[in-house]
């Protein structure tokens, strides 16, 4: 799929067909594109755990929802656990100093080993990871970055996608997660059984009210053409209809036997 297609075609899915298993492979692919996502110090901040349904039982499933996740967890054949991690400095100068070596860090911006265990790692990466508050900042920006791109890679695959808070606690004892993990979120995965675009994109804040030209309270504009060439590439697309939406609703409810 286009780039733009697999970004405009992204919507949480909430219902998943239960009974269409999903191909480990393409749980791999995702995996691989959040390895290949951008991050600091070339360090490994981001952890995940896949696991399919018939890894846990039914009464662990059901001390995992929360208040927001609710039904989509008992629909979703396959859960990934993002987590971040706090020892992330851990082998930081020897990262920086592969990367050095290889000339992704070149000498003529100031890149060597010297620099890297007295500037890079000595002054920032190392009293950074000592502190809490900069390392979760840090940390939650990093497995951003991983988590969407493997959202993304799971569209381009025809996978339905959705992120969901989790219960931690159950989530640490049931998986064996280590203290220095911190919980991001769950990634709930699945073939679409509603419409796999989740009946269109949702409303968003045109970019004047978030996005500044020169200075803040100079909002971009909008070029004109650039706006119709993203609908051509698929990039921006219908919003939802409520009416269809609802009437899809009605069907999934009767078909799964939920509550309307
Ligand atoms: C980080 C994150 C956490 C979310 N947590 C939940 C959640 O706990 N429960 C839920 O139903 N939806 C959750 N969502 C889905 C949002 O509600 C959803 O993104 C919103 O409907 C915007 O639509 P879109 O993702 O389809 O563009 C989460 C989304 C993100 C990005």
């Amino acid at each position: 799929m286009e780039f733009k297609q697999v970004i405009g075609d992204r919507s949480t899915i909430r219902f998943f067909d239960p009974d269409k298993p999903v191909e480990p492979e393409k749980i791999q692919i995702m995996l691989e594109a959040a390895n290949r996502s951008s991050r600091a110090v070339n360090a490994d901040f981001v952890k995940a755990v896949v696991v399919f349904r018939d890894d846990l039982d039914d009464e662990t499933w059901e001390k995992l929802k929360t208040p927001t996740t609710t039904v989509q967890l008992d629909l979703a054949p396959v859960s990934i656990f993002w987590y971040g991690d706090m020892s992330f400095a851990e082998g930081g100068a020897a990262r920086l100093k592969e990367l050095v070596d290889l000339g992704a860090l070149p000498t003529t911006h100031g890149w060597s080993h010297t620099y890297v265990d007295e500037v890079a790692f000595g002054q920032v990466v190392e009293p950074m990871s000592k502190d809490v508050m900069a390392s979760t900042w840090a940390v939650s920006v990093e497995c951003g970055l991983a988590i969407n791109q493997a959202l993304l890679a799971a569209v381009d695959e025809g996978l339905g996608v959705g992120l969901h808070a989790f219960e931690s606690g159950t989530a640490k004892e049931a998986l064996g997660i280590p203290d220095h993990w911190i919980p991001m979120w769950l990634m709930l995965v699945g073939y679409a059984a509603e419409d796999r675009k989740g009946g269109g994109q949702r409303p968003r804040r045109p970019l004047e009210a978030n996005y500044y030209l020169h200075k803040y309270g100079q909002p971009w504009q909008d070029i004109p053409g650039v706006q119709d060439g993203l609908r051509k590439s698929g990039m921006l697309q219908d919003p939802m209809d409520p009416e269809k939406r609802q009437q899809e609703i009605r069907e999934l409810a009767e078909r799964f036997g939920l509550p309307l």
